[in-house]
């Protein structure tokens, strides 16, 4: 397949993905719970290795995670691991109710069914081995996959320097979602991609994904080319690697993937995955033609970039600590349909979504921003309701005048918003039935503070390879996560929405082609908590080290 090819086919699974108003993208008849998949990804045989659970001693604040000063951390390596793995993958909680159980990890995922897989590549410390790891997230353990065939004096790596590889089990997601689910699945990796950058943040570490090594390269270092290894078992897809590094500054070229290979390759590895789900009774086959024709080249990347000198981040109330507040974050599922936030809380999170050289999460992302907002803005304190649109790089500024045509929307630059920040009202009207209709007729988009969907410069990132649908899925899954972050910083709380009537959505803003597409829903609001639920701590607390 070439290139155009590829992109052909990705298009196409975008325009038959998309939930329309008259009839939603194709998914199961019905669900079929006896074949829901097992929450968990474990490897039998695998040696299991315990980390402690140390998070709560760091006390960094998170509103300094956005100062460019932070002191190194001191913590020895195994710890700050631990402490990564544990607030960002790891679990947050157990929710009940009556005889069911299930748990909530400090990443979101849509349906909580949770695609996305961690891996640890370490050139090895006193507990752990050099090696390709596991992350078993229900146990906080590490499962041994691969013993690496040169000691830790290798050159894979510089010693205090760990890779952390995602993968995605698409099934996961198809059970529910059938074919929208590989969008899905591209929102989880983002979010994971955020989590672990604003994670790295608190522990004094830059994560930064590595953009250069191909897919083959990541199938082959995270061992998921290992036909014996996973039998039957649902197999995994590789997402990126992000590359930790104790330095805020950019400490130059990334690292060279031959090394870790030959260390790899010269391994033994363990364990065998286990089986999700018993039957598969539906199959998704534009699931996996969408997968190939997205996979990444090595030479293909996103021309790299240096955000531009901006304004501190406008300031928070928030006094949370950064590692209790990513434990915290959940989903709103209801929210009250009254309460305000203030304009000023708005625009500090909007400020957020902004790169700024070394602040998480966006120095992990090497690229310029292609994702804007446009925001329904319900009750917010200070801002006449409507529509308005936030523009993240203003380079895009001609695109986005040309393409959102209506001839009745006004482009006024917000009231009273800082400068630095490109608000613009479009339309002044009360949208919460608009916004409720247009995601999926969902409450949540229409009884919050502001709702947005997420419009992405489309055909012009598709035409840089089609493996780039996939980036702009994870920028949205990182705009999600720090609007997830900063919702509960003030006091509030989010939801990201993935199911929306896409094209309806592009009509109201009087889009008229491709260049412009929305890749994902948001709202933020004061939550309604669902009393009838108990919460259990997610580890058992003799594991608290
Ligand atoms: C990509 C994505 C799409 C989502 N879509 C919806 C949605 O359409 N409606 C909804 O109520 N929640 C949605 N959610 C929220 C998830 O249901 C929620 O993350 C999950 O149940 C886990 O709960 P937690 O976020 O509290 O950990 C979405 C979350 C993600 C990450």
């Amino acid at each position: 397949m070439n290139e155009q090819d590829r992109i052909r086919t990705v298009t196409g699974y975008h325009m038959r993905s998309k939930h329309r108003l008259e009839a939603y993208a194709a998914g199961p008849a019905a669900l079929d719970w006896d074949d829901q998949p097992e929450p968990f990804r474990w490897f039998d045989g695998a040696c299991k290795i315990e980390l402690p659970l140390l998070a709560d001693q760091i006390r960094i604040g998170y509103a300094d995670l956005y100062r460019t000063d932070l002191p190194p951390s001191a913590l020895p390596l195994f710890e700050r691991l631990s402490i990564l793995l544990e607030r960002s993958m790891g679990l947050a909680a157990w929710k009940s109710y009556g005889d069911q159980s299930w748990a909530l990890r400090c990443n979101p995922s849509s349906g909580n069914l949770h695609p996305t897989e961690a891996y640890i590549i370490t050139t090895g410390m006193e507990e752990l081995s050099a090696g390709v790891y596991h992350y078993l997230s229900r146990d906080h353990q590490l499962e041994r996959r691969c013993e690496s065939g040169i000691g830790p004096a290798s050159s894979m790596l510089p010693s205090d320097h760990v890779l952390v590889g995602l993968s995605s089990i698409h099934w996961r997601e198809a059970w529910k979602y059938g074919e929208r689910a590989f969008r899905y699945c591209q929102h989880d990796a983002g979010h994971a991609i955020a989590a672990i950058s604003y994670a790295a943040a608190a522990l004094g570490w830059t994560a930064r994904l590595v953009t250069g090594w191909s897919d083959e390269t990541i199938i082959h270092m995270l061992g998921l080319d290992r036909d014996d290894d996973f039998g039957n078992a649902e197999r995994e897809h590789p997402d990126a690697v992000l590359w930790m590094h104790p330095s805020k500054a950019n400490i130059g070229s990334e690292p060279e993937a031959e090394p870790v290979l030959a260390a790899i390759d010269a391994g033994i590895w363990h364990g065998r995955a286990n089986v999700l789900s018993p039957r598969h009774d539906y199959e998704w086959p534009v699931i996996d033609a969408v997968s190939r024709a997205a996979i990444k080249p090595a030479r293909m990347t996103l021309p790299s970039w240096i955000p531009p000198a901006r304004p501190e981040p406008l300031p928070s109330a928030c006094t949370t600590p950064a590692m209790s507040l990513f434990r915290q974050r959940r989903s709103a599922q209801h929210f009250d349909g009254r309460s305000a936030i203030t304009a000023e809380q708005l625009f500090r999170m909007l400020d957020i979504t902004l790169p700024r050289i070394g602040m998480a999460p966006w120095s992990s992302l090497p690229w310029r921003p292609r994702i804007h907002l446009v925001l329904f803005i319900h009750q917010v304190h200070g801002l006449r309701s409507g529509l308005y649109l936030f523009m993240r790089d203003e380079n895009a500024a001609t695109l986005l005048r040309e393409s959102i045509s209506r001839s009745e929307f006004h482009w006024q630059k917000a009231a009273a918003c800082p400068s630095h920040l490109a608000l613009y009202s479009l339309l002044f009207a009360d949208c919460r039935k608009t916004a409720a209709l247009l995601s999926c007729h969902q409450p949540i988009a229409g009884d919050s503070a502001f709702s947005l969907g997420m419009l992405a410069q489309f055909d012009a990132t598709l035409q840089e390879g089609a493996w780039a649908y996939r980036a702009l899925f994870w920028e949205a899954g990182m705009l999600g996560h720090t609007l997830y972050l900063e919702a509960e910083a003030a006091g509030v709380r989010a939801t990201g929405i993935g199911c929306y009537f896409d094209d309806s959505f592009h009509q109201i803003l009087g889009l008229q082609d491709t260049r412009l597409q929305s890749l994902y829903h948001f709202t933020v609001g004061a939550p309604l908590e669902d009393r009838r639920l108990n919460t259990l701590a997610p580890y058992s607390p003799r594991r608290h080290d």
